[in-house]
């Protein structure tokens, strides 16, 4: 019997999105401050097991595409981005997402080695891969046409985007208050 590894590769697309979700919105929540401090070591804790187990999805959907019993991709279309027969462009982007994940958990742990300045730098890619992973599931994703889907994507991103913009509102507000002090 051969494996539903397309079923697989399509859950674990979608788990690894709505993960990095979840560790974005806790991320913007922890850096609001707003909750007591309790919460706000949970929502850091919540941020960075969402992002750890987000990567490994995403690692491990990718990875299924080489078994694929339909249409398998090679090591090098999975991991050298824009290289894919079929859709180059979406594909790559999927790698980029993957590389840029890698990269903001492995200089979370390094913050120490990397210095602030630097590893708030590579944070801010945080935020572009969420467009880039969503242009991803959305335009290569047999599911993106169902309402389920089409509502996971919409809300996710509405949170996001209302997270964020409450954050530069706070931020322009702080400012204001520093220089009129
Ligand atoms: C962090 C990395 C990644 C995330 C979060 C991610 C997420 C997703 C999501 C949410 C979908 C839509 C699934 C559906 O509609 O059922 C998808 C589809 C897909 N992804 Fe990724 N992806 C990532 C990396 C990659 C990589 C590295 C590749 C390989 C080049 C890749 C190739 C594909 C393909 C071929 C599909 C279409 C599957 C289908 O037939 O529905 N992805 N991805």
């Amino acid at each position: 019997m051969a494996l539903p590894t397309w079923e697989f590769i399509r859950a674990a697309g979608l788990a690894s999105y709505f993960l990095l979700f979840v560790s974005v919105a806790c991320g913007l929540l922890f850096s609001i401050k707003a909750a007591k401090p309790k919460t706000n070591q949970l929502l850091q804790i919540t941020h960075q097991s969402a992002g750890w187990f987000s990567l490994l999805f995403g690692l491990f959907h990718g990875l299924l595409l080489n078994i694929d019993t339909y249409k398998p991709y090679s090591l090098v279309g999975i991991f050298i981005p824009f290289t894919t027969n079929d859709a180059p462009l979406l594909n790559g982007l999927g790698t980029i997402s993957l590389y840029i994940m890698v990269l903001l958990f492995i200089s979370g742990d390094l913050m120490k080695k990397v210095g602030a300045k630097v590893w708030k730098k590579i944070h801010r890619l945080a935020l572009p891969m969420v467009i880039l992973i969503s242009i991803h599931g959305i335009m290569l994703g047999t599911d993106a046409g169902n309402g389920w889907a089409i509502i996971l994507y919409a809300s996710t991103l509405a949170i996001i985007l209302s997270l964020l913009i409450v954050k530069l509102l706070l931020l322009k507000a702080k400012t204001k208050k520093v220089v009129s002090a």
